[in-house]
């Protein structure tokens, strides 16, 4: 328990023994204050607010709730006008603290909350036979640092990729590869040569208007299962996975399913003849829509007047899908924003006929991503390829290293952590519905709120454990009483809170927070005390705190998805 709610419980039990049997309606927790000078006290707790309830001056308020407290173990408190003080037990709490954290290091902040439970998580979701641009970095960062963290709470997970592999583009690139595309080019090229194709018959079309027929017609052909054009279509699918691989590869991202649209071809008839069934099905000038009219939003179209499904048919026949294969209790959809208006009319459509679980699947929108300044546009040529801007971040890692630790071990290794640490640190440092504009100075910055800054500070612990080697004297907690260690102590025993309410909200950022914090925390302390000075006991006892936040730095960097390198 966090200790601000330990002395609001202290509070409550101490106003109902001052006042018995009378109701104060009020959120003890909520009101108590942290004084702008630890002189004053660790929390304050003001006591006008019960001065109605209890109809007397908060001055005698303040005296009666003190005289009530008896929990030396804790805090003690003082009455000074209308406040009442509250001064923490300082060398207990570091001791019950540290002792809690140390007992089980790794696991600190994690739990069993989830056990039994079950969350789907659908992301990063690339269409094939697309590179995989900066845009889709959101996407794959918010859902992998989701997963560790349900994980981390004892949840089952089921990662899934929803491909974009299914359109009527495919034909057309079909048609152009049979065209003008030469195997081993494509083998080589990858996506990039399938776009060059793409574009091609984009620019013949022009020229020629029946490519298009041919285009529809191999689409076709893929739909009905002809050997050939499947064959294709699967080929370009494993090289566009190849590529996206490699970026995964570096993040360390990985998947449960792949199962994407195409995989819902023969899942749609269900669908739609439940919809049919259940009188949800409405004719709309040839196409057949669910109205959500009274709902106030646009139709979900389910089949198109030309008899073809479309994406939102293939995210219902997911969504039932999943339901029935993985049981799930949760389905969480990580999505840029735009989509919002879809996943809303899935959503309802899903609650109209008749599942209760439709509350149980949740739309997490993100924002944009522009690029130093530039926000991105496929049409006029800005993009920015994922692969690219994660090398040169390797690249630019690399330099800093040569710069500040030329002697370094394993630079390449050290430089590919931070480098890709930084990326990601900039993608999950806000909430995730912000916007975010990419700049290179203010991501590898090793100052400030950055990715290099956390991990600087966790060699800087390594570095002090290395020196400390192992502790023989029993700890002397006492000297954990100054304000750098203490605020350290509470940071410490408040992540497992932090880590919860990422989890119930659904935002890594706040994971990122907390770790910042404890670097900047543990950084203060550590140019204001010497750690490795004195007595025994207090050096055991502040290599100890070094020691937890150490575990607690690698916990949070790897809930949102970054290395810890030990030397930096
Ligand atoms: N492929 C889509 C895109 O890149 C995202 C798919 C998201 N998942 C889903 N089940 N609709 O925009």
């Amino acid at each position: 328990m966090e200790i601000k709610t330990l002395i609001a419980q202290i509070v409550d039990e101490a106003v109902q023994e001052a006042f018995p049997g009378v109701e104060t309606g009020v959120n003890y927790e909520a009101l108590l204050e942290v004084p702008p000078d630890s002189k004053l006290g660790d929390f304050a707790f003001p006591c006008f607010k019960l001065s109605k309830a209890l109809r007397m001056g908060p001055p005698v308020i303040a005296q009666k709730i003190a005289a009530a407290i008896n929990h030396p173990e804790t805090c003690t408190a003082q009455p000074v006008n209308g406040y009442l003080n509250f001064f923490l037990n300082r060398e207990n709490f570091a001791a019950d603290t540290l002792k809690k954290v140390m007992a089980a290091p790794e696991k600190w902040g994690g739990g069993q909350d989830g056990a039994g439970k079950t969350v789907c998580l659908d992301y990063s979701s690339i269409n094939i036979a697309k590179r995989f641009h900066i845009g889709h970095l959101s996407t794959t960062m918010i859902g992998h640092s989701l997963r560790r963290i349900y994980d981390f709470l004892g949840w089952k997970t089921v990662s899934i990729n929803h491909l974009g592999d299914w359109g009527t583009q495919f034909g057309k690139m079909i048609c152009a590869y049979k065209k003008w595309g030469v195997r081993e080019d494509v083998e080589k090229g990858g996506v990039d040569e399938m776009t060059r194709l793409y574009v091609r018959f984009h620019e013949e079309a022009k020229e020629d208007p029946t490519l298009e027929d041919e285009g529809r017609a191999w689409f076709k052909k893929i739909e009905d299962g002809d050997p050939e054009a499947l064959e294709i279509f699967n080929w370009f699918k494993e090289v566009t996975l190849r590529d996206a691989m490699k970026v995964y590869d570096i993040l360390g991202v990985s998947f449960d399913s792949y199962a994407g649209e195409s995989f819902y071809n023969d899942k749609m008839g269900r669908v739609i003849d439940e919809l049919k069934e259940k009188g949800l099905l409405e004719d709309s000038d040839g196409a057949k829509i669910v109205n959500l009219e009274e709902y106030k939003m646009p139709p979900c179209i389910i089949v198109k007047s030309d008899g073809a499904t479309i994406y939102a048919t293939r995210d219902l026949a997911a969504m039932l899908y999943r339901k029935d294969t993985y049981h799930f209790d949760k389905c969480l959809y990580v999505v840029a924003y735009q989509q919002d208006l879809h996943f809303r009319q899935c959503f309802k459509t899903i609650e109209l006929m008749g599942y209760d679980w439709a509350k149980d699947l949740e739309h997490v929108a993100f924002g944009m991503v522009s690029y130093e300044g530039q926000t991105l546009s496929t049409r006029e040529g800005r993009v920015v390829y994922l692969e690219d801007l994660l090398r040169r971040a390797q690249e630019k890692a690399l330099q800093i290293i040569e710069e500040k630790n030329p002697n370094l071990e394993n630079k390449e290794e050290v430089a590919r952590q931070v480098g890709i640490g930084a990326v990601v640190y900039s993608d999950l440092q806000n909430s995730r519905i912000k916007d975010i504009d990419f700049w290179w100075d203010r991501a590898l910055n090793f100052e400030g709120d950055t990715g290099p800054y956390v991990q600087y500070t966790f060699a800087r612990c390594c570095s002090v454990l290395r020196k400390a080697g192992v502790q023989t004297a029993a700890p002397d907690y006492s000297a954990l009483c100054d304000d750098e260690a203490q605020y350290i102590l509470r940071l410490l025993a408040r992540f497992p809170e932090d880590v919860r309410a990422a989890c119930r909200s659904n935002e890594p950022y706040i994971i990122t927070r907390a770790t910042t914090e404890l670097a900047k925390a543990y950084n203060k302390y550590y140019y204001e005390h010497r750690i490795l000075d004195g007595d025994e006991g207090a050096i055991a006892a502040r290599v100890q705190l070094t020691d937890a936040v150490h575990c607690v730095i690698r916990t949070g960097l790897y809930l949102i998805g970054m290395e810890a390198p030990e030397r930096m």
